[in-house]
């Protein structure tokens, strides 16, 4: 079993083909993996069927598994799941993340040590009546975004650092009308506000990436609020030009698998229910970024 890698018409990503993801991954196939996966960030791999056990065996060859800080949103029998979706159990109650993937972010930066990546496997995907599929989820290049910013640009936010939260996510969902979004001690406890700055050289690549990103990324420190918005928002409008995203449209059996540190990514909520999106994710854990 040898991948096949073959590149995406788009700034990143590479479908992957010739791999089962349900089988043990030999030496030389992870290697090929792990090559593909640091030069093109996001890995498509197509028609896969793998139980929970599977999914984190294939994950857990690229690094520890870290536990969600949404606690509330784990697998019920597997900690290391993360479950995305808009399903409700019997009592109204959210078996998943129905918000996560609402803003541009890369998981996890509000975290001292944000998750390196993550390997999301699709279950159900809604669709539209023409049998569109509907939940799309795009990725876009930051190291693309980066090498695209001016001379000067560069030089002035080389050495720039930013606050990052998890209740600054919280506060833009209820500001954009969730009612249903809510932080408890735990949360807050887990992940207090951090610091990172705002270019990252990845550990492997050595590429250098723009790490701000619009739902977690709340300041700039050092500078008044007002230049800090506008500074921030011509980042994120830089990181999210057309030219460097792919756009994913799912297939029950998907599994894409990113890397956190040159992308961010974006879901796309245009279906509801009764249309069914459930998706289970994976999270690599990270170092401390530079
Ligand atoms: C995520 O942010 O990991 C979820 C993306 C998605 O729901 O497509």
């Amino acid at each position: 079993m040898h991948p096949e890698i073959r590149p995406l018409d788009a700034a990143i990503g590479a479908q992957v083909l010739g791999i089962d993801l349900g089988r043990p991954l030999e030496e030389d196939a992870f290697r090929a993996l792990d090559d593909a996966w640091n030069r093109y960030a996001v890995l498509v791999f197509r028609d896969q069927h793998i139980t929970e056990e599977q999914h984190i065996a294939f994950s857990r060859r690229f690094g520890e598994l870290e536990e969600h800080v949404l606690y509330q949103y784990l697998h019920p029998k597997h900690p290391e799941i993360f479950v995305v979706s808009n399903v409700r159990d019997e009592s109204g109650r959210p078996v998943g993340a129905y918000d996560a993937g609402r803003y541009w972010h890369t998981d996890l930066s509000y975290m001292a040590l944000p998750s390196r990546g993550s390997l999301l496997y699709a279950m159900e995907i809604p669709h539209a009546d023409d049998g569109t599929p509907l939940g799309d989820t795009l990725w876009t290049s930051t190291a693309a975004a980066y090498d695209g910013l001016s001379a000067e640009m560069k030089r002035r936010i080389e050495d720039l650092k930013a606050e990052f939260s998890l209740e600054n996510r919280h506060r833009k969902l209820v500001a954009d009308g969730d009612a249903a979004a809510a932080l408890d001690s735990r949360h807050k406890q887990s992940a207090p506000p951090v610091v990172h700055k705002v270019v990252r050289t990845h550990p492997v690549t050595g590429r250098r990436c723009l790490y701000v990103n619009e739902g977690q990324t709340a300041r700039i420190l050092g500078m008044p609020e007002d230049e800090s918005r506008a500074l921030l928002q011509m980042l994120w409008a830089q990181c999210t030009r057309p030219e460097y995203i792919y756009r994913h449209r799912w297939r029950v059996g998907d599994l894409v698998m990113w890397d956190n540190i040159p992308t961010q990514h974006l879901a796309i909520c245009d279906y509801a229910l009764p249309q069914r999106r459930y998706l289970q994710r994976t999270t690599l854990r990270g170092s401390v970024p530079f």
